[in-house]
């Protein structure tokens, strides 16, 4: 391949592989070019775990599935590609079954002599190493292999980056639902609590102020329905942001606890069933559940129109299932336009948590969602 071809070929794979969305389909797309750019029968990709020492992934190209599956086990990062893993720079060699650090092949592994090795660097860390074995036509691969090999790696470094920047996305717009919902309780503080200090504040006057005994009075007890509703408002508040019982009794009681607040302001005829007993879930799966119940039970009040509502909690063997279902109005969730910011935040709740939420519904037919949680 001349220059030219080389350096056209090389934009091509940068776009290949930027245009990439998920990490298989990068490493995959980034082994089999670089085998093709620089000649090499065999490529792979090794990812290097989070201590740093071995190799968790090895993507392969070049091997087919039966010799694949004749190696057996993938490779760990012992002998040669351990050089790579503990000293971050390519490694070129003419003949790798000669080096004194190779500890040789596993049976039915295809021969291999020349090689090349090239880490792939995101942010500073080696996240992993390109391989290239065999070129063809025989003879060791040349600088300008290592070169290429190199630039190839930056490139997939950025892919690699960006498609963790995809999970990140999620992330970040789970975190500017809390923002929107933090900026309703501020409001919500500020109009409500601080209105009812001032009024307070006014009334204490009107108590100093009294000519008469009976004037004081009037003007005392007056404060008292302030100050009892303004605790009120104030524990509401406290309730929404975090609610205690979570914390103090767990997942069970804190729905019930939901349920019948909803019944008594809502006037909608609320059940909790769950199979949990006193057991207890990880603290994110709790609090994800008792937000996702929460938001449903507000739609109910607010959108459904419902009589009942029912909410079902269910531990199976590796998942949590959560049911909430009522007999209201319904609606389409196909025509809905972007909706609220509800749905959209309980679904972002549970993909973070590698979870998965339907929507079951149809105007006139009630609504049932339904969510499952993977859990240990
Ligand atoms: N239980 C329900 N019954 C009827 N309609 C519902 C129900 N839940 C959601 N909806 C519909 O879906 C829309 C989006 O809900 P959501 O994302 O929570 O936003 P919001 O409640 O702020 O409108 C609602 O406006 C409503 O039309
Ligand atoms: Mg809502």
């Amino acid at each position: 391949m001349d220059d030219d071809h080389r350096r056209r070929a090389l934009v091509q794979a940068g776009i290949a592989i930027t245009s990439e969305l998920s990490l298989d389909a990068v490493l995959q797309t980034l082994v089999r070019i670089a085998a093709e750019l620089t000649g090499a029968r065999y490529s792979a990709l090794g990812v290097i775990d989070r201590s740093g020492t071995s190799l968790v992934r090895f993507v392969t190209h070049g091997l087919d599935d039966a010799t694949r599956a004749a190696i057996g086990d993938l490779p760990t990062g012992r002998g040669i590609l351990g050089v790579l893993i503990h000293d971050a720079r390519p490694l070129r060699l003419d003949d790798l079954t000669r080096d004194p650090r190779s500890v040789g092949f596993p049976p039915n592994h295809p021969p291999m002599h020349s090689f090349l090795g090239v880490p792939v660097m995101t942010r500073g860390i080696a996240f992993g190493n390109l391989y290239l074995a065999e070129k063809q036509p025989a003879g060791g691969f040349t600088e300008e292999d290592e070169e290429i090999v190199t630039l190839l790696a930056a490139q997939a470094a950025v892919a690699i980056e960006n498609a963790g920047s995809v999970q990140r996305d999620a992330l970040r717009r789970a975190v500017q639902a809390q923002e929107v919902e933090r900026r309703r309780l501020a409001r919500e503080l500020h109009d409500e609590t601080g209105q009812a200090l001032t009024s307070i504040l006014l009334g204490l006057t009107a108590v100093e102020r009294a000519e008469t005994a009976a004037e004081a009075h009037a003007a005392a007890a007056e404060l008292r329905t302030l100050v009892v509703e303004t605790l009120q408002s104030v524990r509401r508040l406290a309730v929404e942001l975090r609610p205690s019982a979570l914390d103090d009794f767990g997942l069970e009681p804190a729905l019930r606890r939901l349920g019948q607040s909803v019944r008594e302001a809502g006037g909608v005829d609320v059940q909790v069933e769950t199979t949990l007993g006193g057991l207890r879930l990880a603290p994110d799966v709790e609090t994800a559940v008792y937000r996702i119940v929460q938001e449903a039970l507000t739609n109910v009040v607010k959108h459904a129109d419902a009589a009942r509502a029912s909410i079902v909690v269910a531990r199976k063997t590796d998942s949590v299932l959560v049911m909430i279902e009522d007999d209201g109005r319904g609606f389409d969730p196909a025509a809905r336009g972007d909706g609220g910011l509800g749905l959209l935040g309980m679904r972002e709740r549970v993909e973070l948590l590698d979870g998965s939420l339907q929507v079951e519904a149809e105007p006139g037919r009630g609504t049932t969602l339904v969510v499952t949680l993977p859990v240990q």
